[in-house]
């Protein structure tokens, strides 16, 4: 098949060329080259902020476009530009309206989509890609990926790395963790969803599916991140209205304690149920593996990274637990 991705020099892009490449199809990436694509793809330098950026594309036939925008405007011109036997589209869960049951489908109420061509910022991330999988929906074969939490090799959000890279060093005899070790997360390794996205292009998949991994509790999450960390380290949850008054945020930003969510109306926000994809062909390998992949991506990082606690953080925080617990106590 001849693939055009549309991106390619990023995290998942670059994996899903890599995918492609390795089932022996040509691949072809579009971007404006802010970093290489993956060996064997070409990259065709194009910048989709202008009306007028795809110029060098058009005329060709695609087998398959894929394409990672968040861009309602990009996507729909690529879509009356270009001409593809069949469209991917990498969406994501934050098209749901809603996060407060578990491991919702595909039927579930979606937002409104964003009328603009650009997003303004990501607080319209859900409404942007809403529209960016309504401007795919208007070809004859489509799939739009909802996908959960992107993790492993590459990613340097480090939303999932930064536990198990905590955990391999420590800043004393535990490692301080959030507060609701029940919390259900899920992930989904970047390769397994990029060797599906390519099964999508393949196989013509239709319509809109959900792609994450299974889910978890945080605290066996935790457990086996230690695991594979090689640590003895306590885990040491810290109370919610601890980490309000030292400031520390929920999911991600820095400072953080990551994956959880102290929202109510965002607790499932990363489960989904994805046993469409998983019918059509989605296959995601266990926690434990992505888990050693993100540490080793971790431990040769060269970003600052965008979550999680300093070695300094953590020890004021922790030196902020004592204090509380100690006042408590008395
Ligand atoms: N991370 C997660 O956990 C998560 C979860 C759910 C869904 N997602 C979705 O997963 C996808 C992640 O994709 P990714 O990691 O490959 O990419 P990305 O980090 O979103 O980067 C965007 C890609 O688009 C290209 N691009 C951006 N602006 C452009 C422009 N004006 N003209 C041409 N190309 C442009 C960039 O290349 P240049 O800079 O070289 O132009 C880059 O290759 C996104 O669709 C995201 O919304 C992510």
């Amino acid at each position: 098949m001849r693939i055009l991705v549309l991106g390619g020099t990023a995290f998942l892009g670059r994996a899903v060329s890599r995918a492609a490449l390795a089932r022996g199809h040509e691949v072809v990436c579009a971007a404006r080259g802010s970093a290489p694509v993956a060996d064997g793809a070409g990259l065709v330098v194009v910048d989709r902020d202008d009306p007028d950026g795809l110029a060098p594309l058009r005329g060709q036939r695609w087998d398959a476009v894929v394409d990672v925008s968040r861009q309602p405007g990009q996507v729909r011109r690529a879509v009356a530009e270009l001409t593809a036997d069949h469209w991917v589209l990498v969406s994501s869960a934050n098209v749901y309206a809603r996060f407060d049951h578990l491991e919702q489908d595909e039927d579930s109420p979606l937002l409104d989509p964003l009328a603009d061509h650009v997003m303004p910022d990501m607080s319209r991330y859900g409404e942007a890609k809403v529209a960016c999988e309504q401007a795919v929906a208007t070809t004859a074969s489509w799939t739009a990926v909802r996908a959960g939490l992107i993790c492993g090799p590459g990613d340097d959000s480090g939303r999932l790395g930064y536990y198990p890279w905590r955990l391999a060093h420590p800043t004393g005899a535990d490692v301080l963790v959030p507060p609701a070790l029940d919390h259900p997360v899920a992930v989904v390794d970047v390769d397994d969803l990029a060797d599906w996205l390519v099964t999508c292009a393949q196989e013509q998949v239709h319509g809109a599916l959900n792609a994450t991994g299974p889910t978890h509790r945080l605290g066996d999450l935790l457990d086996l991140a230690r695991e594979v960390a090689g640590s003895d380290a306590a885990l040491r949850p810290v109370p919610a209205e601890v980490l309000a008054d030292a400031g520390v945020e929920a999911w991600a930003g820095t400072p953080s304690l990551p994956l959880w969510v102290d929202d109510p109306e965002w607790r499932f926000f990363s489960t989904l149920d994805s046993s469409r994809a998983r019918a059509a062909g989605l296959v995601t390998r266990p926690l434990r593996q992505t888990l050693a992949r993100a540490l080793a991506h971790e431990q040769t990082r060269t970003t600052p990274r965008a979550c999680g606690l300093t070695d300094e953080q953590e020890r004021v925080l922790r030196r902020r637990l004592d204090h509380h617990q100690e006042d408590a106590r008395a």
